[in-house]
């Protein structure tokens, strides 16, 4: 959306969201753009306009056999509206939220004030960093806290048969991101910032220390792949939804400080 004065107000009067959240630094909703992690890779998967694909075509083509990037699928401007830093802050300043250690087993769990994780856990990462000593909020939401805030989600409206679908919200810094794991499938979205996916079939396991992170695995493994064992790829921003099929192994990697939630389909 351009930023105008104009949309600003019609924004205000829709939503009554401060000013101060509206389209400041390329609409990043106050969370900022990192510039260190400028490499986002190349893009091997398959990226598919929603007016191009019907339900139908997503089954058929995707669902069982391979990822896919759906375009403008959902209109979630209201939604990143009230995930711009002013708007969560103001709405759960208070409330404790559950981290987890970033690693492959993520077993630690720590509590901590919303307002302390902003200002003080989310701060880039480096390189050294083990994955178990980086705290991550993602999943482990309260549902009844958050529910005001999940429920303007738009959720990808492809569903599969015999599942249903389960919100897992985050917030991470630039640098921060999940190694490789797999579980059922889904589908993931950023609301604000870039992230990293990398994955494999689950017949190719990739080759990864479980208490390292993406970004240590980018540098140091990556480089030393044979072409046949490089990853399937990509960079999505907000707008995107990444569908991952059953048991895929995957990797994330956030390039800025990324807000974003996924629909598991279990
Ligand atoms: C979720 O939040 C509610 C309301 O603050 C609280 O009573 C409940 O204990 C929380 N649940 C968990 C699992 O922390
Ligand atoms: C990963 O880190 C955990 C917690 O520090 C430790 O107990 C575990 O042995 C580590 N795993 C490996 C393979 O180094």
């Amino acid at each position: 959306m351009e930023c105008t004065v104009w949309n600003k107000v019609i924004i205000f009067l829709l939503f009554q969201v401060p000013d101060v959240a509206l389209c400041s630094e390329q609409d990043t909703g106050g969370w900022g753009l990192d510039s260190s992690l400028a490499d986002e890779g190349s893009c091997n998967i398959d990226i598919r306009d929603a007016t191009t694909i019907t339900h139908t075509q997503f089954l058929e083509e995707y669902a069982y056999t391979k990822p896919v990037i759906l375009r403008g699928l959902t209109d979630n401007t209201k939604f990143r509206f009230l995930c711009s830093k002013p708007s969560l802050l103001r709405e759960y300043r208070d409330k404790t939220v559950r981290l987890s250690t970033a690693n492959t087993h993520s077993y630690r769990k720590v509590d901590v004030r919303f307002e302390e994780f902003v200002t003080s856990l989310l701060t880039p990462q480096s390189e050294d960093t083990l994955g178990s000593d980086t705290l991550y909020f993602f999943g482990d939401n309260n549902f009844t806290e958050w529910h005001s805030l999940f429920e303007k989600y738009n959720a990808p409206p492809y569903s599969l048969p015999h599942t249903s679908p389960a919100y897992s919200f985050g917030i991470a810094g630039p640098g921060t991101g999940v190694p490789f794991h797999w579980h059922g499938p889904g589908y993931s979205e950023v609301i604000y910032g870039r992230k990293r996916w990398l994955l494999y079939p689950p017949d190719q396991a990739p080759e990864f220390h479980p208490n390292h992170t993406t970004l240590h695995w980018i540098s140091h493994s990556y480089p030393n792949l044979e072409k046949h064992n490089t990853p399937l790829e990509c960079t999505i921003r907000p707008g995107e939804v990444l569908y991952f099929p059953d048991r895929w192994w995957h990797a994330t990697l956030n390039l800025d400080t990324s807000v974003f939630i996924s629909t598991f389909l279990g």
